[in-house]
């Protein structure tokens, strides 16, 4: 089955349907993304990059169009099954991390394994691994706000793994740090798309990390330019 594959056709965004400030921020957008491709998404401010993303996420719904995520129409799934597509097969990164504030490092990485319901010694191993892969040791029993921001964004991507998804959605996942830091966090990117060929999405305002990747998309207006 089309591991990690997304296919994006016709997607249409209109905001505020029937209202006097009706706004279409996608207007007919074909995208297909294979297996282990490793793709930015490029455009000005409001240029309906978020928009995508989260279309892509199962966290919006297209007003025209189809998001299919490894050939699946995710407009055909119910509630339920919408939620288990994202936990399993979709891992997000956000710019504004997202971590949960009252939930410590360890417990922000394994909340999504508790989502699916995998057994407490199975969660505490993979938590460790992933500690452990993003040079979190000794940050376990941490806070949000008692990590660096580049700490905080490798726990969230630590989270964003926790399930092992095949496909992984970035919306400015450096826009908060400083360039080296920044620099890190996009080499541990790349390196989980190379090594265990995970389909890679990343939104950017920054040419130089479009350049880091094979296929750049840029948009305007709604569209692919
Ligand atoms: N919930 C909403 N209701 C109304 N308009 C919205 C909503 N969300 C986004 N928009 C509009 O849709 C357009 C696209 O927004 P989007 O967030 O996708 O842009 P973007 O390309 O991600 O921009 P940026 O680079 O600034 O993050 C913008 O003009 C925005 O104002
Ligand atoms: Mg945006």
């Amino acid at each position: 089955m089309n591991n990690g594959e997304i296919v994006c056709t016709g997607l249409v965004k209109t905001y505020n349907v029937g209202q006097p400030n009706e706004f279409k921020a996608l207007r007919g957008l074909d995208l297909t993304l294979s297996e282990g491709e490793c793709a930015s998404i490029i455009g000005p401010s409001g240029s309906g990059k978020s928009t995508l993303l989260n279309l892509m996420s199962c966290l919006d719904t297209p007003t025209e169009g189809e998001v299919y995520i490894e050939g699946i129409d995710i407009n055909s799934l119910n509630g339920f099954e919408k939620a288990r597509l994202r936990r399993e097969k979709l891992g997000f990164i956000f710019q504004q991390f997202n971590l949960i504030r009252g939930m410590t490092s360890y417990e922000n990485i394994e909340l999504p394994m508790r989502f699916k319901g995998l057994p407490p010694k199975e969660r505490k191993k993979r938590v460790t691994e992933l500690l452990d892969l993003f040079g979190l040791e000794g940050k376990e029993r941490n806070k949000p706000t008692e990590l660096s921001g580049g700490e905080q964004q490798r726990v969230a991507i630590a989270r964003a793994l926790a399930n092992n998804p095949k496909i992984i959605l970035a919306d400015e996942p450096t826009g908060n740090l400083d360039t080296k830091t920044g620099e890190k966090i996009m080499d541990l990117l790349l390196r989980l798309n190379q090594e265990e060929k995970k389909t890679l999405v990343i939104v950017t305002h920054d040419q130089r990390i479009a350049q880091q990747t094979c296929k750049v998309v840029e948009i305007q207006d709604g569209r692919i330019k």
